[in-house]
């Protein structure tokens, strides 16, 4: 099948292509693309930062939402037409794509593929740091650093829809407003110059049971002091640097454990765990309404360079997708 893709010309330059698909192969569907969700590593792959695994396309885009075209052999559950959304290794910025049926959610009425793009990435990776790793339990408090990232806007709705209560940072009073206004009970001001005091003055100093944390660097003595007894420091990220010097007395006085992981490093089978796992759990919270992406802007795929420019200028709020309803000539 002839399909239209975003190809890695240089590290500046992004440009559309034309090759085959192959037809999918067992285990897997073809999708037909309506939406692909750009991420931070689809920028690091870009500038040659982010290896791309053996077993994956060198394509860019790890998510998708759009229709299944195909349904290869040893498939259950999906049909030609069914509307989708799926983590895929690599291809994603494309106007087909082949998936594992596991990794791949039929979405609900309510979640058209637009916002169906937004979701694979976000929900398996809040789920597996937050309540797999993290183990949040719902009496408990999570802190989200980064509230108004992707990733961060799904995981404190998930997080509440569980129950917990959630605590957030984001940078300046605009973006703060805005992680208030997806459910997070209290955020904090990262720029404000005065964070921990903040944390402080609201009592949050030893309150903390989970840290979902993709800042690093000088967050990560913060989340040491701001962690509950028997707290769990999760890494998804390290926007703030990958260098921290820590105090271990607190590691030791409190029982904390620091952990962290990446959807890649998870393999094929701990992914499709997480996707079994989140159809029982999560997708009935996305299907309610009580989960929802928070889409930022949606380019074209001509416009793919422009896209991770505005990932990179930090501006945005939630999700940046491409629209890939592209008609070949
Ligand atoms: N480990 C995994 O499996 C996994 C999977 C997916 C994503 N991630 C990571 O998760 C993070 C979010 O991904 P995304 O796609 O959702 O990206 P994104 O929407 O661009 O989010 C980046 C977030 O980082 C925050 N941030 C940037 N610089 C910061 C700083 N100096 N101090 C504190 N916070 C800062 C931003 O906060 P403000 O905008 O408020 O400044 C924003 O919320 C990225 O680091 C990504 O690499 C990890």
């Amino acid at each position: 099948m002839r399909r239209q893709y975003i190809d890695i010309e240089n590290s500046d330059t992004l440009r559309l292509k034309t090759d085959t698909l192959d037809a999918p192969a067992a285990g897997e569907i073809a999708i037909t693309v309506d939406f692909a969700g750009v991420n931070r590593a689809d920028i690091l792959q870009r500038l040659g930062l982010y290896p791309v695994p053996d077993d994956a396309s060198p394509i860019l885009g790890l998510e998708v939402g759009g229709q299944v075209a195909a349904v290869g052999p040893d498939v259950d559950g999906f049909k030609i037409g069914d509307s989708v959304a799926a983590l895929v290794q690599g291809g994603g910025y494309a106007t087909r794509v082949n998936a594992r049926a596991d990794h791949t959610l039929k979405l609900p009425a309510n979640i058209d593929s637009r916002n169906g793009a937004a979701l694979p990435e976000a929900l398996l990776t809040a789920w597996h740091n937050v309540f797999t790793l993290g183990a949040l339990k719902p009496e408990e408090t999570l802190l989200v650093h980064g509230g108004g990232s992707g990733i961060g806007t799904i995981a404190i709705q998930m997080a509440k829809a569980w129950g917990a209560r959630v605590v957030a940072t984001a940078g300046g009073q605009e973006k703060c407003a805005r992680v208030r206004s997806v459910g997070a009970d209290l955020v904090l001001n990262y720029r404000s110059g005065t964070l921990i005091e903040d944390f402080k003055n609201l009592a949050l100093r030893g309150a903390i049971d989970v840290v979902l944390d993709m800042a690093g660097g000088d967050f990560t003595p913060l989340n040491f002091e701001l962690a509950a007894p028997d707290g769990r420091i999760i890494c998804i990220g390290v926007m703030r640097g990958s260098k921290a010097e820590i105090q271990l007395v607190p590691v030791l006085m409190k029982r904390l454990t620091l952990t962290g992981s990446t959807l890649r490093g998870l393999g094929m089978e701990g992914r499709a765990v997480g996707f079994a796992a989140l159809e029982e759990t999560m997708m009935p919270f996305v299907a309610a309404g009580q989960i929802e992406p928070h889409i930022d802007t949606v380019f074209s795929m001509e416009e793919a360079m422009a896209a991770h420019n505005r990932m990179q200028s930090g501006e945005h709020f939630g999700k940046i997708l491409l629209d890939c309803r592209q008609t070949l000539n």
